[in-house]
Protein backbone atom coordinates (compact mmCIF):
# COMPACT_ATOMS: atom_id res chain seq x y z
CA UNK A 1 0.00 0.00 0.00
CA UNK A 2 1.57 3.33 -0.90
CA UNK A 3 0.76 5.92 1.70
CA UNK A 4 1.24 9.89 0.39
CA UNK A 5 1.87 11.93 3.59
CA UNK A 6 1.00 15.33 3.85
CA UNK A 7 2.71 17.54 7.07
CA UNK A 8 2.09 21.50 7.89
CA UNK A 9 1.41 21.53 11.34
CA UNK A 10 4.11 24.44 11.59
CA UNK A 11 7.12 26.30 9.37
CA UNK A 12 7.88 22.72 7.21
CA UNK A 13 5.81 21.77 3.90
CA UNK A 14 6.21 18.43 3.49
CA UNK A 15 4.67 15.87 1.40
CA UNK A 16 6.27 11.69 1.34
CA UNK A 17 5.18 8.73 -0.51
CA UNK A 18 5.76 5.84 1.66
CA UNK A 19 5.71 2.11 0.88
CA UNK A 20 3.86 -0.53 3.32
CA UNK A 21 5.15 2.12 6.28
CA UNK A 22 8.40 0.71 5.38
CA UNK A 23 10.02 2.31 1.98
CA UNK A 24 10.08 5.75 1.55
CA UNK A 25 9.68 6.25 -2.61
CA UNK A 26 9.69 10.45 -2.38
CA UNK A 27 9.91 13.13 -0.29
CA UNK A 28 10.14 16.75 -0.50
CA UNK A 29 10.53 18.77 3.12
CA UNK A 30 10.44 22.56 2.45
CA UNK A 31 11.58 24.54 5.44
CA UNK A 32 10.80 28.20 6.13
CA UNK A 33 13.44 28.48 8.79
CA UNK A 34 15.18 31.31 6.49
CA UNK A 35 12.33 33.11 6.53
CA UNK A 36 11.24 32.80 10.62
CA UNK A 37 14.86 33.71 11.17
CA UNK A 38 14.53 36.83 10.44
CA UNK A 39 11.49 37.40 12.79
CA UNK A 40 13.17 35.08 15.48
CA UNK A 41 10.06 32.69 15.43
CA UNK A 42 7.61 31.32 13.81
CA UNK A 43 4.85 33.91 12.64
CA UNK A 44 1.50 31.74 12.04
CA UNK A 45 -0.01 34.24 9.25
CA UNK A 46 3.40 34.42 7.63
CA UNK A 47 3.33 30.10 7.73
CA UNK A 48 0.39 29.50 6.62
CA UNK A 49 0.51 32.14 3.31
CA UNK A 50 3.84 29.85 2.96
CA UNK A 51 2.03 26.72 2.92
CA UNK A 52 -0.49 28.01 0.42
CA UNK A 53 2.31 28.75 -1.91
CA UNK A 54 4.44 25.75 -1.75
CA UNK A 55 1.75 22.66 -0.98
CA UNK A 56 1.02 21.54 -4.51
CA UNK A 57 4.56 21.92 -5.57
CA UNK A 58 6.12 19.92 -3.15
CA UNK A 59 3.45 16.91 -3.22
CA UNK A 60 3.72 17.47 -7.69
CA UNK A 61 7.51 16.91 -7.14
CA UNK A 62 7.41 14.12 -4.59
CA UNK A 63 5.54 12.16 -7.17
CA UNK A 64 8.04 13.01 -9.02
CA UNK A 65 10.87 11.69 -7.29
CA UNK A 66 8.61 8.43 -6.38
CA UNK A 67 8.56 8.52 -10.68
CA UNK A 68 4.28 7.88 -10.24
CA UNK A 69 1.32 9.78 -10.96
CA UNK A 70 -1.49 10.35 -8.71
CA UNK A 71 -2.76 7.17 -9.68
CA UNK A 72 0.13 5.80 -7.94
CA UNK A 73 -1.38 6.77 -4.08
CA UNK A 74 -3.47 3.95 -2.22
CA UNK A 75 -4.22 6.25 0.14
CA UNK A 76 -3.67 9.50 1.92
CA UNK A 77 -2.40 10.32 5.26
CA UNK A 78 -2.40 14.09 6.65
CA UNK A 79 -1.47 15.76 10.21
CA UNK A 80 -4.68 17.50 11.35
CA UNK A 81 -3.65 18.00 15.28
CA UNK A 82 -2.05 19.70 17.20
CA UNK A 83 -0.79 22.86 15.69
CA UNK A 84 -0.84 26.17 13.99
CA UNK A 85 -4.99 25.83 12.34
CA UNK A 86 -3.87 27.50 9.54
CA UNK A 87 -0.92 25.89 8.55
CA UNK A 88 -2.62 22.42 9.16
CA UNK A 89 -5.82 23.62 6.99
CA UNK A 90 -3.28 23.98 4.22
CA UNK A 91 -1.87 20.30 4.34
CA UNK A 92 -5.29 19.12 5.26
CA UNK A 93 -7.61 20.94 2.30
CA UNK A 94 -4.56 19.76 -0.15
CA UNK A 95 -5.24 16.13 1.76
CA UNK A 96 -8.47 15.96 1.38
CA UNK A 97 -9.22 17.28 -2.28
CA UNK A 98 -6.71 14.88 -3.56
CA UNK A 99 -8.74 11.90 -1.63
CA UNK A 100 -12.02 13.05 -3.24
CA UNK A 101 -10.75 13.93 -6.63
CA UNK A 102 -8.60 10.16 -6.69
CA UNK A 103 -11.49 8.42 -4.63
CA UNK A 104 -8.73 7.31 -2.14
CA UNK A 105 -9.25 6.69 1.84
CA UNK A 106 -8.08 9.20 4.17
CA UNK A 107 -6.37 8.92 7.43
CA UNK A 108 -5.96 11.80 10.00
CA UNK A 109 -2.96 11.24 12.28
CA UNK A 110 -2.15 12.87 15.43
CA UNK A 111 1.42 15.00 15.11
CA UNK A 112 3.50 13.60 18.06
CA UNK A 113 1.90 9.56 16.68
CA UNK A 114 3.63 10.43 13.54
CA UNK A 115 6.51 11.61 15.18
CA UNK A 116 6.73 8.21 17.25
CA UNK A 117 6.15 6.19 13.93
CA UNK A 118 9.37 7.63 12.69
CA UNK A 119 10.37 4.67 14.40
CA UNK A 120 8.78 2.29 12.54
CA UNK A 121 10.01 3.85 9.37
CA UNK A 122 13.66 2.87 10.80
CA UNK A 123 12.23 -0.56 12.09
CA UNK A 124 8.67 -2.35 11.42
CA UNK A 125 9.85 -5.33 13.83
CA UNK A 126 9.57 -3.06 17.22
CA UNK A 127 9.25 -5.55 19.84
CA UNK A 128 6.65 -3.87 22.11
CA UNK A 129 6.65 -2.86 25.91
CA UNK A 130 7.51 0.45 24.00
CA UNK A 131 8.92 3.09 26.12
CA UNK A 132 9.24 6.17 24.19
CA UNK A 133 10.96 9.73 24.47
CA UNK A 134 9.01 12.64 23.53
CA UNK A 135 10.57 15.42 23.06
CA UNK A 136 10.04 18.07 20.16
CA UNK A 137 9.25 22.00 19.85
CA UNK A 138 5.69 21.62 21.90
CA UNK A 139 5.81 18.14 23.57
CA UNK A 140 7.79 16.57 26.18
CA UNK A 141 6.83 13.58 27.80
CA UNK A 142 7.22 10.11 28.47
CA UNK A 143 5.00 7.41 26.75
CA UNK A 144 4.21 3.46 27.43
CA UNK A 145 3.74 2.07 24.34
CA UNK A 146 2.17 -1.84 24.74
CA UNK A 147 0.69 -2.28 20.98
CA UNK A 148 0.03 -0.27 18.04
CA UNK A 149 -2.17 2.92 18.91
CA UNK A 150 -1.97 3.07 22.54
CA UNK A 151 -0.63 5.32 24.52
CA UNK A 152 -0.15 5.84 28.62
CA UNK A 153 1.83 9.04 29.45
CA UNK A 154 4.12 8.09 31.99
CA UNK A 155 5.18 11.71 32.70
CA UNK A 156 5.15 15.20 30.97
CA UNK A 157 6.92 18.29 31.43
CA UNK A 158 5.10 20.77 33.87
CA UNK A 159 6.18 24.06 31.77
CA UNK A 160 8.38 24.16 28.94
CA UNK A 161 9.05 21.01 26.22
CA UNK A 162 12.47 20.26 25.62
CA UNK A 163 12.82 22.23 22.41
CA UNK A 164 11.26 24.91 23.83
CA UNK A 165 14.31 24.85 26.52
CA UNK A 166 16.87 24.69 23.91
CA UNK A 167 14.95 27.32 21.81
CA UNK A 168 14.66 30.03 24.59
CA UNK A 169 17.98 28.92 26.58
CA UNK A 170 19.98 29.57 23.01
CA UNK A 171 18.28 33.06 22.51
CA UNK A 172 19.12 34.08 25.93
CA UNK A 173 22.97 33.61 25.33
CA UNK A 174 22.54 35.44 21.92
CA UNK A 175 22.13 32.11 19.45
CA UNK A 176 19.72 32.82 17.02
CA UNK A 177 16.84 31.00 15.50
CA UNK A 178 16.35 28.26 15.58
CA UNK A 179 18.35 27.27 18.65
CA UNK A 180 18.14 23.53 19.36
CA UNK A 181 20.52 22.88 16.39
CA UNK A 182 22.79 25.27 17.19
CA UNK A 183 23.19 24.76 19.91
CA UNK A 184 24.21 21.11 19.20
CA UNK A 185 26.79 22.09 16.73
CA UNK A 186 28.27 24.73 19.09
CA UNK A 187 28.55 22.03 21.74
CA UNK A 188 30.39 19.80 20.10
CA UNK A 189 33.54 21.80 20.75
CA UNK A 190 32.16 23.18 24.32
CA UNK A 191 33.17 21.90 27.61
CA UNK A 192 29.58 20.71 29.18
CA UNK A 193 31.01 20.91 32.87
CA UNK A 194 31.84 24.42 32.36
CA UNK A 195 28.71 26.22 33.74
CA UNK A 196 26.45 24.31 36.46
CA UNK A 197 23.38 24.19 35.87
CA UNK A 198 20.02 23.11 37.87
CA UNK A 199 18.60 19.60 36.92
CA UNK A 200 15.68 19.54 37.94
CA UNK A 201 14.67 15.31 39.37
CA UNK A 202 11.63 16.10 41.17
CA UNK A 203 11.80 13.57 43.30
CA UNK A 204 12.90 9.84 42.29
CA UNK A 205 9.24 8.07 42.03
CA UNK A 206 8.63 11.52 39.11
CA UNK A 207 8.97 10.94 35.73
CA UNK A 208 8.04 14.38 35.02
CA UNK A 209 10.22 16.96 33.47
CA UNK A 210 10.72 20.84 34.86
CA UNK A 211 13.03 23.14 32.54
CA UNK A 212 11.99 26.55 33.97
CA UNK A 213 14.65 26.14 36.73
CA UNK A 214 17.21 26.04 33.82
CA UNK A 215 15.64 29.24 31.76
CA UNK A 216 15.93 30.59 35.03
CA UNK A 217 19.39 30.44 35.57
CA UNK A 218 20.16 31.03 32.39
CA UNK A 219 18.41 34.15 32.11
CA UNK A 220 19.56 35.40 35.49
CA UNK A 221 23.33 34.94 34.49
CA UNK A 222 24.64 38.28 34.15
CA UNK A 223 26.59 39.68 31.45
CA UNK A 224 29.77 39.15 33.75
CA UNK A 225 28.96 35.75 34.36
CA UNK A 226 28.33 35.62 30.51
CA UNK A 227 31.34 37.16 29.61
CA UNK A 228 33.28 34.53 31.62
CA UNK A 229 32.62 31.35 29.63
CA UNK A 230 32.93 31.17 25.83
CA UNK A 231 29.88 30.27 23.79
CA UNK A 232 30.82 26.54 22.86
CA UNK A 233 31.09 26.12 26.88
CA UNK A 234 26.97 27.74 27.30
CA UNK A 235 25.69 25.51 24.86
CA UNK A 236 27.70 22.21 25.97
CA UNK A 237 26.71 23.00 29.79
CA UNK A 238 23.18 23.80 28.78
CA UNK A 239 22.76 20.97 26.59
CA UNK A 240 24.18 18.77 28.64
CA UNK A 241 21.28 19.92 31.66
CA UNK A 242 18.91 19.28 29.12
CA UNK A 243 19.74 15.88 27.51
CA UNK A 244 21.23 14.16 30.96
CA UNK A 245 17.72 14.43 32.72
CA UNK A 246 15.59 13.43 29.49
CA UNK A 247 17.74 10.24 29.30
CA UNK A 248 18.06 9.01 32.70
CA UNK A 249 14.17 9.26 32.99
CA UNK A 250 13.83 7.30 30.04
CA UNK A 251 15.88 4.95 32.00
CA UNK A 252 14.35 4.49 34.73
CA UNK A 253 10.79 4.63 32.85
CA UNK A 254 12.13 1.55 30.56
CA UNK A 255 13.32 -0.53 34.32
CA UNK A 256 9.98 0.40 35.60
CA UNK A 257 7.86 -1.06 32.82
CA UNK A 258 9.98 -3.37 31.61
CA UNK A 259 10.92 -2.29 28.19
CA UNK A 260 11.38 -4.19 25.69
CA UNK A 261 12.85 -1.35 23.18
CA UNK A 262 13.03 2.12 24.06
CA UNK A 263 12.38 4.87 21.00
CA UNK A 264 13.15 8.42 21.20
CA UNK A 265 11.25 10.59 18.45
CA UNK A 266 10.52 14.57 17.71
CA UNK A 267 13.02 17.10 16.77
CA UNK A 268 14.78 17.07 19.99
CA UNK A 269 15.96 13.20 19.29
CA UNK A 270 18.02 14.46 16.39
CA UNK A 271 20.52 15.85 19.29
CA UNK A 272 23.53 14.22 18.93
CA UNK A 273 24.37 13.56 22.45
CA UNK A 274 21.17 12.72 23.26
CA UNK A 275 21.13 9.87 20.72
CA UNK A 276 24.72 8.88 21.61
CA UNK A 277 23.54 8.58 25.52
CA UNK A 278 20.59 6.76 25.04
CA UNK A 279 22.09 4.31 22.64
CA UNK A 280 25.08 3.71 25.37
CA UNK A 281 22.82 3.72 28.07
CA UNK A 282 20.78 0.98 26.53
CA UNK A 283 23.67 -0.79 25.08
CA UNK A 284 24.65 -0.97 29.29
CA UNK A 285 21.22 -2.36 30.04
CA UNK A 286 20.94 -4.44 27.47
CA UNK A 287 18.16 -2.98 25.85
CA UNK A 288 17.23 -2.43 22.56
CA UNK A 289 17.00 1.10 20.93
CA UNK A 290 16.19 2.88 18.24
CA UNK A 291 15.98 6.65 17.48
CA UNK A 292 15.36 7.86 14.16
CA UNK A 293 18.19 9.85 12.23
CA UNK A 294 18.05 13.29 12.66
CA UNK A 295 16.29 14.53 9.75
CA UNK A 296 13.14 11.88 10.25
CA UNK A 297 13.26 13.59 14.21
CA UNK A 298 12.46 17.02 13.18
CA UNK A 299 8.84 17.67 11.18
CA UNK A 300 8.42 15.69 7.76
CA UNK A 301 5.85 13.44 6.23
CA UNK A 302 7.07 10.37 5.75
CA UNK A 303 6.33 9.90 9.28
CA UNK A 304 2.96 11.02 8.94
CA UNK A 305 2.29 8.51 5.89
CA UNK A 306 3.77 5.72 8.55
CA UNK A 307 1.65 6.39 11.20
CA UNK A 308 -1.27 6.71 8.93
CA UNK A 309 -0.29 2.98 7.45
CA UNK A 310 0.01 1.36 10.55
CA UNK A 311 -3.64 2.79 10.97
CA UNK A 312 -5.29 2.15 7.70
CA UNK A 313 -3.58 -1.76 8.03
CA UNK A 314 -6.19 -1.49 11.53
CA UNK A 315 -9.06 -1.06 9.10
CA UNK A 316 -9.42 2.93 9.99
CA UNK A 317 -10.14 5.40 7.70
CA UNK A 318 -11.42 8.94 8.87
CA UNK A 319 -14.69 10.67 6.51
CA UNK A 320 -13.93 13.99 4.50
CA UNK A 321 -16.03 16.06 7.15
CA UNK A 322 -12.92 15.88 9.63
CA UNK A 323 -11.38 19.29 11.39
CA UNK A 324 -8.14 20.79 12.28
CA UNK A 325 -7.45 20.87 15.87
CA UNK A 326 -4.91 23.55 17.60
CA UNK A 327 -4.13 21.29 20.96
CA UNK A 328 -5.06 17.87 21.27
CA UNK A 329 -3.23 15.33 23.58
CA UNK A 330 -2.24 11.62 22.44
CA UNK A 331 -3.11 10.18 25.46
CA UNK A 332 -3.98 10.68 29.09
O1 LIG B 1 9.49 18.00 16.18
P1 LIG B 1 9.93 19.32 15.73
O2 LIG B 1 10.66 19.42 14.42
O3 LIG B 1 8.71 20.29 15.65
C1 LIG B 1 7.69 20.21 16.62
O4 LIG B 1 6.79 19.36 16.44
O5 LIG B 1 7.78 20.98 17.60
O6 LIG B 1 10.83 19.91 16.90
C2 LIG B 1 11.39 21.16 16.84
C3 LIG B 1 12.27 21.37 18.07
C4 LIG B 1 12.80 22.77 18.14
O7 LIG B 1 12.64 23.25 19.45
C5 LIG B 1 14.27 22.60 17.79
O8 LIG B 1 15.10 23.56 18.40
C6 LIG B 1 14.56 21.22 18.32
O9 LIG B 1 13.40 20.48 18.01
N1 LIG B 1 15.73 20.60 17.68
C7 LIG B 1 16.86 20.29 18.34
C8 LIG B 1 17.75 19.75 17.37
N2 LIG B 1 17.14 19.76 16.16
C9 LIG B 1 15.88 20.29 16.38
N3 LIG B 1 17.18 20.40 19.63
C10 LIG B 1 18.39 19.98 20.00
N4 LIG B 1 19.33 19.47 19.15
C11 LIG B 1 19.04 19.33 17.84
N5 LIG B 1 19.94 18.83 17.00
ZN1 LIG C 1 7.01 17.98 15.18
Amino acid sequence: MRVLGIESSCDETAAALVEDGRAVLGQVIASQIDLHAVTGGVVPEVASRHHVERINAVIAETLAKAGVGFDGIDAIAVANRPGLLGALLVGVSAAKALAYALKRPIIAVHHIEAHIYANFLVDPSIAFPVVCLVASGGHSELLLIERHGHYTVLGRTRDDAAGEAFDKSARLIGIGYPGGIEIDRLAKTGNPKAIRLPRARLGAESLDFSFSGLKTAVLNATRAELAEHSIEDWAASIQAAIVDVLVAKTMIAARRHNAATVLAAGGVAANSRLQAALREQCEDACLRCVIPPPPLCTDNAAMVACAGFYRLKAGEVTPLTFDTIASAELAR
